[in-house]
């Protein structure tokens, strides 16, 4: 008794002027903080900088961060000079090098061997083996520290209602500056949620995309049993219906796939594809039905190339050469567009070969919240001079053979999305979204939006004008956090100034671009032993991934083979010339090699 009293004193007395000594980071630089006791010390080892803290750079270090330019500076230089970046286009080793630099330096930024989760703030073996897991990029603010950010900031964060009332909804619909389109927005859509799939029943700490990353499980089911079920068991290909003289997904009861629907959608219209999600937005369906048809156009190519090849071998091909294509438009039209670089990007393999680069990835949690992108979603949606508003429009497959694919596309490539940062520009229709995201990054226990500024080479925001560019809510938001070191992540990446005329601030776009080009170029089909035409079925299939663009997706696969982008028009006449060559549907050989060009060189 007596022992057990003393003991309990005695660990409440270290506990109580001890605490963690962790909870105030002090390590920089990427050092690694332990606790010994009540004292902590900093393991250093290949930061390139040494001392205590990890704060005084070796030489060579020293050089490098002084000759470094910041981000904002290279972003200047990327999306300026345009006349000067056409000739560097043009230029193949410079492109090259170029290209090379941006995929080391951006992928060099994620851990790799996989480390933290959200249950584990240290290495470990079940951390890093437990696929269940979104990984961490930051460790979690330990249990034991006095605020929730660790030691800074009040004890309490705001209410998350209230933030997302206050700085995140929108007042008026304030259009991306960039001509973001919501072909674009449903693409992001479509394309994140085969790794964006966090399993609610566990919590927000847990995924139930077991491939963690681009794997396709949107089209061909998470689980050999579903997939087995979406196939038609016939030259490689997948279950569809034909519906006036066009291919749509199978329905629920031709697949008995599980689909979320609600009970009052009838039968014919709970279309059944990859993931289970994708009845919610008929943007999704379009893209499930555009996908679905180009991977049964490219099993037909297969079967000339290969009469000999079975099903099992057209199918397991076709995916190949399908998750190339789907790389090959993500940084080739997709990050293009996002980026707004007049650098011309690359998708090649090759370029990584000689290069440090690990092929395996692993998502982070923190790329899923800062994916959260709905400030993208317009106030109503907008077909051929049809209205919807949320709820005419959300599991409402009717849509699309109401219009057909084609007017959607032509429809969704003509409507502006909204901007991301700056604030004030989330929808009400996903007011408890922008709540969620909140709520699971505490129940996560992120760490403070500076520590991951810090984290990806970024200067920490030194007061919250900086980080907003403007007084108002800027002021409001040091009433209700206290101190901008203990700014939360998700609103800090809502409410930071833009970039001038952009859709994102400094943050996102250093953040999101390492997640990003890690998960793409860290694909198993980019690996030297795979990156190789026998891989895909030959020339042929090789010839597929490395033409792809969503333009020739769209025209292989839609009726009409409609123009389209991942932007809105802009208001000069080259672009419009290009949509006029390519309208009403010349034959797609001939179309689609020139509106490549002619589209690339009006952007250029
Ligand atoms: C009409 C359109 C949309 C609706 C109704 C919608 C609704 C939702 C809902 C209800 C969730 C689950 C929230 C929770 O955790 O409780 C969610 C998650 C998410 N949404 Fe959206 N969303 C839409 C469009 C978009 C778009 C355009 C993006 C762009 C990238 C996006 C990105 C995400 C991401 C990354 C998640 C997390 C997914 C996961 O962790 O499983 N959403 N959305
Ligand atoms: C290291 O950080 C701690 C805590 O922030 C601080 O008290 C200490 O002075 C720092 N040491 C050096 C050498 O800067
Ligand atoms: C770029 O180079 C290609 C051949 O490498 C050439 O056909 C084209 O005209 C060049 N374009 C410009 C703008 O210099
Ligand atoms: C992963 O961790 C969760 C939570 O601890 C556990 O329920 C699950 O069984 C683990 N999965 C595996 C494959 O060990
Ligand atoms: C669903 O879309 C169809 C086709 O445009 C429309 O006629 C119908 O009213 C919509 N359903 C609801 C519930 O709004
Ligand atoms: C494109 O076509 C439209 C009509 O379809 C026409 O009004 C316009 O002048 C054309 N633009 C150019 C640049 O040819």
């Amino acid at each position: 008794m007596i022992i057990t009293g003393v003991f309990v004193f005695f660990s409440l007395l270290v506990f109580s002027h001890g605490a963690n000594p962790c909870c105030s980071n002090p390590c920089q630089n990427r050092g690694v903080c332990m606790t010994y006791g009540d004292r902590y010390e900093c393991d250093c080892t290949r930061t390139g900088f040494y001392g205590e803290n990890c704060t005084t750079p070796e030489f060579f270090t020293w050089i490098k961060v002084t000759l470094k330019p910041a981000p904002s500076t290279v972003h200047y230089i990327l999306t300026h000079f345009k006349g000067v970046w056409n000739i560097i286009n043009n230029i193949s080793f410079l492109r090259d090098a170029i290209m090379r630099y941006v995929l080391t330096s951006r992928s060099h930024l994620i851990d790799s061997p996989p480390t933290y989760n959200s249950h584990y703030d240290y290495k470990n073996w079940e951390a890093y083996s437990n696929l269940s897991y979104y990984t961490r990029s930051l460790p979690p603010v330990g249990h034991d520290c006095p605020t929730p950010m660790g030691v800074k900031g009040k004890k309490e964060l705001p209410n998350a209602n209230l933030i997302v009332e206050k700085f995140l909804l929108r007042r008026k619909f304030i259009p991306d500056p960039q001509g973001t389109n919501i072909m674009f927005a449903f693409f992001a859509q479509h394309f994140t949620h085969q790794f964006f799939k966090t399993d609610t029943k566990r919590g927000a700490a847990f995924t139930k995309a077991l491939g963690h990353g681009v794997d396709l499980n949107h089209i061909y089911g998470e689980s050999l049993d579903r997939q087995h079920k979406l196939r038609l068991k016939k030259d490689g290909k997948l279950k569809f219906q034909i519906i006036d003289g066009e291919m749509y997904p199978p329905t629920v009861k031709d697949t008995d796939v599980e689909m979320l629907y609600p009970p009052q959608v009838p039968d014919h219209l709970r279309f059944a594809v990859g993931q289970e999600v994708f009845g919610l937005v008929p943007g999704l369906m379009m893209y499930a039905t555009i996908w679905l048809r180009e991977h049964n156009r490219v099993c037909d190519i297969l079967v000339q190339e290969h009469p000999e090849w079975d099903d099992e071998r057209i199918f397991q091909t076709a995916r190949l050469i399908l998750i190339g294509e789907t790389i090959k438009i993500v940084i080739e039209d997709y990050v293009q567009h996002l980026s707004g670089y007049n650098f011309k990007l690359k998708f090649d393999p090759q370029l990584l070969f000689k290069q440090r680069f690990q092929y395996q990835n692993r998502i982070a949690a923190e790329f899923n919240t800062l994916y959260h992108w709905h400030p993208l979603l317009p106030d109503t949606f907008q077909i051929n001079e049809k209205e919807y508003n949320y709820q005419q429009f959300l599991y409402n497959n009717s849509v699309l053979l109401q219009h057909g694919i084609s007017e959607m596309v032509e429809s969704f490539t003509k409507q502006n999305a909204g901007r991301v940062a700056g604030g004030r520009n989330v929808p009400a229709a996903v007011f408890r979204v922008a709540v969620a995201s909140i709520e699971q990054s505490r129940e996560m226990r992120y760490q403070s939006l500076n520590e991951y500024r810090k984290h990806f080479m970024m200067k920490p925001f030194k007061s919250f004008e900086e980080l907003t560019g403007e007084k108002e809510m800027s002021a409001e938001l040091e009433k209700l956090y206290g101190d901008i070191d203990a700014m939360e992540l998700y609103p800090g990446l809502l409410v930071e100034q833009p970039r001038p005329g952009a859709i994102f601030g400094e943050t996102m776009v250093e953040l999101g671009a390492p997640f990003s080009l890690k998960g793409l170029m860290g694909n198993a089909i980019c690996s030297p032993e795979y990156w190789k035409p026998s891989t895909f079925g030959g020339n042929v299939g090789f010839e597929i991934v490395n033409t792809a663009s969503l333009q020739k997706l769209i025209c292989n696969n839609v009726k009409n083979c409609p123009y389209t982008s991942f932007h809105v028009l802009k208001n000069d006449n080259s672009e419009r010339a290009t949509i006029n060559a390519s309208s009403n549907s010349a034959p797609l050989e001939e179309v689609n090699p020139t509106l490549l060009l002619k589209e690339r060189s009006s952007e250029l």
